[in-house]
């Protein structure tokens, strides 16, 4: 299943506009349709896409955007200015299918592949380099040691509110 753009996807494209300069270095992690890395790569920036799916990594090399299929940062290599990521945020509801669980779902609390994705992330990024993120208000525990972060922007939709964040390594 490939993550159709929604509320959340739409919140962080619009902060891409504020912060991807033309030749930066930038990652998509957890590329879903493509949304970000096409906005990057429209902003001039060279684009590396990721995704865990193997349909989404298919999906979006047919946007002629360099994918790659890795869990994490697993297969990547180099370093960049900004990484991109909207991540699986959301605590487990056992009502949710599997399938689409896979891009909505961050474990018990909602940021268990998130804090995975910190863990390593600074070791991606080059000098100045940024993340930039998007969570819900219901995205608890989120490890931020070792980051400085600064909200970016709120949207309140339904019953949460969704968040962007911008990310720097102390
Ligand atoms: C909420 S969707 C976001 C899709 C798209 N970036 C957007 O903004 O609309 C989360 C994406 O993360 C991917 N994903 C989940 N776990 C991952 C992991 N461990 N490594 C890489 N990608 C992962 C999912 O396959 C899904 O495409």
């Amino acid at each position: 299943m490939i993550y159709e753009p929604a509320e959340d996807s739409y919140l962080l494209q619009e902060q891409l506009k504020n912060f991807v300069k033309p030749g930066m270095k930038v990652l998509d992690m957890g590329t879903g349709s493509g949304i970000q890395a096409k906005t990057a790569k429209e902003l001039g920036a060279e684009v590396l896409a990721v995704d865990i799916n193997e349909g989404c990594v298919e999906h979006v090399k047919n946007l002629e955007i360099d994918t790659i299929q890795s869990n994490l940062f697993s297969k990547v290599t180099g370093k960049f200015d900004i990484i991109i990521f909207n991540p699986p945020y959301l605590p487990e509801d056992p009502r949710e299918p599997e399938d689409s669980a896979r891009s909505t779902t961050g474990g018990k609390t909602g940021s268990e592949v998130l804090n995975r994705f910190l863990e390593t992330a600074k070791d991606y990024l080059n000098e100045n380099g940024k993340l930039i993120i998007v969570v819900s208000s219901l995205t608890k525990g989120i490890n931020k040691e070792g980051y400085t972060f600064k909200k970016l922007s709120e949207q309140k939709i339904d019953f949460e509110n969704l968040i962007t964040y911008l990310i720097e390594s102390n």
